[in-house]
């Protein structure tokens, strides 16, 4: 059967984000708890070859597109590697990757020649200060470094993914819009989501991708919308009139996107979640280890399509966080 993955709100599924670890080499406070990490043993998380299995079945399926996440996903051995086998899929079109740039210097040209097609960098900031408060870390040379290897390596175009919070980001705005304009690199908000490990999330930390957007208009001028080829995109993209590039805003709390939603997860240990606040899971890892076939799997998936719900319901009386903090569902 391979009829392709509809859910019960007619959404299609032709996208697979898959973490590859729950570690990371930062703590960022949207994200992880400071201490008391509790990572997952190496053997409860997939092996390449699970990995590689399960997208191949996702292909057959409909998926079309795979992005690594994690945790950090370059904190993970030889991910060059991984890259090269699903970027051999047949029906795999599109390999990206979501990463902190930490460790990019080392592995952007290995990227590149593997296949990867897109490269997405986490950066909330560039001010050694801020950079340091929210990711715990002073790695900031090290990502702006990771990100010039890339541009190098020939990625483009290169997205810079920024979260968005109240009385964090207000100030970083104009500073991240100059850096990217000056470097060509398409710059991204995200709004902060419930999603912290340590539980602090609350709705008026949340910093409008439209409030950003007329910070930015009043540093650099107008910014006029592009038109969206791809629905199911989160991102709403706008150019600088001036010429100065693209700005694009995740707005996920203002303006969910969820009736377009196309994506599917996978955690680093093998459950398939339907959503990012999935309150249930699908253990894969269980299908593939007890000796289960191509087509179980098959199904565990269209269980978990079928299962997925109209949205997230953030705004909703009764909403419950997800269990599972960022870095352990996958980004
Ligand atoms: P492109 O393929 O470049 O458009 O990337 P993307 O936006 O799909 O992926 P990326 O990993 O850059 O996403 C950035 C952030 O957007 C994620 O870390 C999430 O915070 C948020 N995001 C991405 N997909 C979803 C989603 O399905 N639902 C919600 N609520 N947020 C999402
Ligand atoms: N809300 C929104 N985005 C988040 N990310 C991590 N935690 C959160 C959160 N609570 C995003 C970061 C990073 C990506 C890997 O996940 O912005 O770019
Ligand atoms: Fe899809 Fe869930 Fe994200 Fe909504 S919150 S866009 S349903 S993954």
């Amino acid at each position: 059967d391979r009829a392709p993955l509809v859910d019960s709100f007619g959404r299609r599924h032709t996208s697979l984000r898959l973490s590859v670890t729950d570690r990371c080499n930062i703590r960022c406070v949207y994200c992880m708890p400071d201490e008391q990490l509790r990572f997952l043993p190496r053997q409860e998380v997939l092996t390449f070859e699970e990995i590689e299995r399960f997208t191949r079945v996702a292909a057959w399926l409909g998926v079309r597109k795979v992005r690594l996440t994690g945790g950090e996903p370059l904190v993970r051995c030889d991910l060059p590697a991984l890259v090269r086998r699903l970027a051999g899929i047949h029906g795999i079109d599109e390999v990206a990757l979501t990463t902190n740039g930490v460790l990019l210097e080392r592995h952007a040209a290995a990227l590149q020649d593997a296949g990867l097609t897109r490269l997405n960098v986490s950066l909330d900031s560039v001010r050694q200060e801020t950079f340091v408060r929210l990711t715990r870390r002073d790695v900031l040379p090290e990502v702006l470094a990771g990100i010039e290897a890339a541009q190098h390596a020939g990625f483009e175009p290169i997205r810079l993914n920024a979260i968005a919070m109240r009385g964090v980001t207000e100030e970083e705005v104009v500073p991240l819009g100059r850096f990217a304009r000056e470097r060509g690199l398409e710059l991204r908000f995200i709004e902060y989501m419930p999603l912290d490990a340590d539980a602090n999330w609350r709705r008026d930390q949340v910093l409008s991708g439209d409030e950003i957007l007329s910070r930015l208009e009043q540093a650099f001028g107008a910014l006029e919308p592009t038109h969206r080829e791809d629905p199911s995109q989160p991102a709403r993209d706008y150019r600088f009139v001036d010429g100065g590039g693209v700005v694009g805003f995740i707005n996920p709390v203002t303006q969910p996107f969820c009736g377009d939603c196309n994506r599917l997860r996978l955690t680093a240990e093998g459950q398939i979640r339907n959503c990012l606040f999935s309150t249930e899971e699908w253990d894969a890892r269980a299908v593939m280890r007890s000796g289960g076939t191509d087509t179980q799997l098959a199904q565990q998936v269209r269980d978990a399509v079928a299962a997925k719900r109209a949205g997230h319901g953030i705004d909703l009386p009764g909403f419950h966080r997800p269990e599972r903090a960022m870095y352990q569902i996958g980004g």
